[in-house]
């Protein structure tokens, strides 16, 4: 169990989490994600760069100094009024395994049910087939805090290289809002999925 950590206090030794502020943080931000290259590859690192310009989330500090940030998106691509997406998630390895990662997540989640208290968060990350043991603690992470597996998109292998696996977490008491997916737009994504051979989940 990683130890619970004071994510309000900054006396030493202590972990702080607050908002991130782009142009304060972005560099130090970007230089946690280049220490894990068995995560973040090069088209990845470009990616987080342009998001961490864009996005919001929070960072965690160990006496001042950046440890770790997760980056969200709202509303998530698919579309559902209260469906947030986890895009960016990194602790500095030095500190993996002290709670960082979970006290970020926290910090998240607290966020988005005072802003929707119908809040989803969603996430993907490698499936299983792509046999990285790197992104397997990364889904035991996932689980540890009880996202559940949702569904794998196969799509796209040339651009993306892995089969990608969607996990979600209700966060807030309430249901989601109904979406409103017109029937053309579900034979749409039906028969997007059927050629993509992913299981066509679209709520
Ligand atoms: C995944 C990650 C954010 C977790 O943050 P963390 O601060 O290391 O995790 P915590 O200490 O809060 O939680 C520990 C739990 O996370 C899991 N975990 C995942 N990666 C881990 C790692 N590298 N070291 C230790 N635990 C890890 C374990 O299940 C552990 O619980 P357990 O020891 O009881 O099994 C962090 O390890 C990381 O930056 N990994 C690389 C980047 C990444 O995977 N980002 C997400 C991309 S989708």
């Amino acid at each position: 169990m990683p130890k619970a950590l004071d994510t309000t206090d900054s006396t030493k030794g202590a972990v702080q989490v607050r908002a991130f502020r782009p142009k304060k943080d972005s560099k130090a931000m970007y230089a946690i994600a280049e220490k894990l290259p068995e995560w973040f590859d090069e088209d990845a690192l470009e990616v987080i760069e342009e998001d961490l310009d864009e996005c919001p989330g929070f960072v965690a500090e160990i006496d001042g100094v950046g440890a770790g940030f997760i980056l969200y998106y709202s509303p998530a691509s698919i579309p559902a009024p209260s469906r947030y997406e986890l895009i960016w998630l990194a602790v500095s390895p030095k500190h993996h395994g002290k709670g960082i990662g979970t006290a970020l997540l926290e910090r998240l989640e607290k966020e988005l049910i005072s802003l929707d208290p119908a809040a989803e968060l969603i996430v993907w990350t490698e499936a299983e087939s792509s046999r990285s043991k790197h992104y397997a603690m990364t889904r035991k992470f996932y689980h540890k805090h009880h996202f559940e597996d949702w569904f794998i998109d196969a799509s796209d292998m040339e651009y993306w290289e892995v089969e990608r696996l969607y996990l979600r977490k209700r966060l807030g008491a309430e249901k989601p809002k109904k979406t409103h997916v017109s029937r053309r737009e579900r034979r749409r994504i039906h028969h997007q999925s059927k050629k993509d051979g992913t299981d066509g989940a679209e709520n």
